[in-house]
């Protein structure tokens, strides 16, 4: 089902828990769908969890039998990108007798594909890699499963407004065409950049799932079968300051919010975030575009040389 947003889709599946139950998450997921959530939460009155997926029996622990309604999970993390084992979430959350959602906005179907790990619904910010283009906001929901919640979401994105236009949904079938293509060259230049700059002496840390050292990259290599993605996030040594001006020292790279297009942007997520944020103040965010990897690499060199 498409709507107008990746948040509208993201909005009418929790429109459609009722009072009393509980929502459980993980602790970092993509700002926007946690704020909707606090915000929602506490005049809805339903009861919202957030639990570590670092931890291995966390998600467990924090399901209260009978109130649990939707497990939500976001792999790879943004702007972590860590890992969630789909298939083991799964497992929790149907022994709990509830639903897993999965947004695999950072991992489209050519790579993962969550109903066929367990989970019940699927969700993508169509924004970002299934157009791919930058020029368009769109959501998709996606269930094996006609049921009444099913149903009930149709009616909610009817009668709350939130479809998507044709002229919208034109341009993302025109996106969709090469999504293969613009996926998997990202994936290669992303991991080249990662592999480039891994032990390079002006950063602290590259986190890519895609990297032997990333803690998520054994379920990565299980669960992201065609890539790993354009996205990664660089640690600079020092602070706010010194990534910023990494940021501004980019001149092939540019600096904006949104993901998953043809062009590579940056992105410093603690500054948009604002002052609730729990991303450090030194990770810079990229999102890999289909430019040459060569050029992408001496720009991210030239900007770390002015440090
Ligand atoms: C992982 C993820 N999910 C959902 C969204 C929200 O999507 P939209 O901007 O289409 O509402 C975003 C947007 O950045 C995102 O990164």
């Amino acid at each position: 089902m498409l709507f107008a947003s990746g948040l509208a889709a993201a909005a009418a599946l929790f429109e459609t828990v009722e009072a009393g139950k509980q929502i459980v998450v993980p602790e970092v997921i993509y700002f926007g769908t946690l704020s909707w959530l606090r915000r929602v939460s506490e005049r809805r009155s339903f009861e919202l969890t957030l639990y570590d997926p670092r931890e291995p029996d966390s998600l467990a622990r924090s399901i209260k039998p009978g109130k649990l309604d939707i497990v939500w999970i976001e792999t790879p993390v943004n702007p972590t990108w860590d890992v969630i084992d789909i298939q083991a979430a799964a497992d929790i959350v149907h022994e709990a007798g509830a639903v897993l959602a999965v947004d695999s906005t950072v991992a489209p179907p050519v790579t993962t594909r969550p109903l066929d790990l367990g989970a019940d619904f699927v969700a993508h910010s169509a924004t970002k890699y299934l157009n791919g283009h930058s020029d368009l906001t769109a959501g998709v929901l996606v269930t094996n499963q006609i049921d009444d919640r099913w149903k009930e979401i149709r009616f909610i994105r009817e009668h709350a407004g939130g479809v998507l236009g044709a002229f919208e949904s034109w341009l993302l079938l025109r996106g969709l065409r090469t999504l293969a293509v613009r996926y998997s060259r990202c994936s290669d230049s992303a991991l080249r950049i990662a592999q480039h700059f891994e032990h390079h002496p002006a950063i602290d840390a590259c986190l890519y799932p895609g990297l032997e050292s990333h803690p998520g990259h054994e379920i990565a290599l299980r669960q992201m079968t065609n890539g790993f993605g354009g996205m990664l996030s660089i640690l600079i040594q020092g602070g706010a300051k010194e990534a910023l001006k990494v940021a501004t020292g980019l001149e092939v790279i540019v600096r904006a919010t949104s993901l998953g297009g043809v062009e590579s942007l940056v992105e410093h997520r603690a500054s948009i975030e604002g002052p609730e944020s729990t991303v450090p103040p030194n990770l810079l965010r990229f999102s890999i575009g289909i430019e040459d990897a060569d050029d992408l690499i001496r720009d991210i060199e030239q900007a770390l040389s002015s440090l």
